[in-house]
């Protein structure tokens, strides 16, 4: 079964000699674990400084497949298979120790090389990199500073580098109804109405993403029908 998360099976067959991967807009890190496994190097970063601790209960849902998805006093849910089995009782490290000590050890070691409170388009790099995820993050930014992120990752790349490249598209986007409750700002623009730090959309359409692809060499679409239906994935390489 291909977990949703589990990118590094879709790009394998590109992935020989590989070994630094950077996700920029990491949030959680979950798409990191799996690269991991395979001996990369983990960089990760985001604009945002809340993450952290989050860490380790998306590693408890990615070593067990989901079946946990939130800090439990004991592992009978998980034993009988149940799904969200949640009795909020202990934190997640505790549970993690408690019950799959071997798991906790491995997770100790893995070090993400976490930057947090930083904007991509604004940071500096003293490296480049094999493989770059920017998984569901450039919808997030403004329309005008794509190419410019674009061309930046392109640079950070090391000679036939991999970007995986996650985004909303409008025309999906528009046909599922996934924007109907939002504030239409402008064309391709959406805001969110009701929540506390309300997000804004960008987009993009057809147009914008040729623009995007173009700067590649290569390009494949790849599908996986646990993802959403309204975005569109990418393996580019330079
Ligand atoms: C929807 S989340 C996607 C998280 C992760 N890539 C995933 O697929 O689970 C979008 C993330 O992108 C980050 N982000 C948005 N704009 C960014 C920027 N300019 N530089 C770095 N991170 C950014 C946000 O803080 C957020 O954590």
């Amino acid at each position: 079964m291909i977990r949703e998360f589990d990118i590094v099976n879709i790009i394998s067959p590109f992935l020989e000699d590989h070994k630094k991967v950077l996700d920029i807009g990491c949030k959680n890190g979950r798409h990191l674990f799996p690269f991991e496994e395979r001996g990369f190097e983990l960089f990760a970063f985001d604009v945002t400084i809340k993450h952290k601790p989050k860490l380790i209960s998306e590693y408890i849902k990615y070593k067990f497949d989901y079946k946990v998805s939130a800090p439990v006093e004991r592992n009978e849910h998980f034993l009988k298979g149940e799904k969200e089995a949640s009795l909020n009782i202990i934190d997640n490290e505790t549970y993690l120790e408690s019950f799959f000590p071997s798991s906790y050890k491995t997770f100790k070691k893995i070090d993400l090389n976490l930057v947090e409170n930083n904007d991509f388009i604004a940071a500096k790099f003293e490296m480049k990199f094999d493989v770059i995820l920017l998984i569901n993050v450039l919808h997030f930014v403004k329309h005008e500073l794509h190419g410019e992120f674009i061309r930046k990752i392109k640079a950070l790349l090391n000679k036939e580098g991999i970007l995986v490249l996650v985004f909303k598209s409008f025309k999906e986007c528009m046909s599922d109804g996934t924007f109907e409750g939002m504030i239409n700002l402008a064309p391709k623009i959406y805001k969110q109405k009701s929540s506390l730090n309300p997000k804004t959309y960008y987009l993009l359409d057809e147009n914008d993403q040729q623009n995007i692809l173009g700067e590649f060499d290569f390009v494949e679409e790849f599908n996986n029908e646990k993802w959403g239906k309204n975005e569109r994935k990418f393996i580019c390489r330079t």
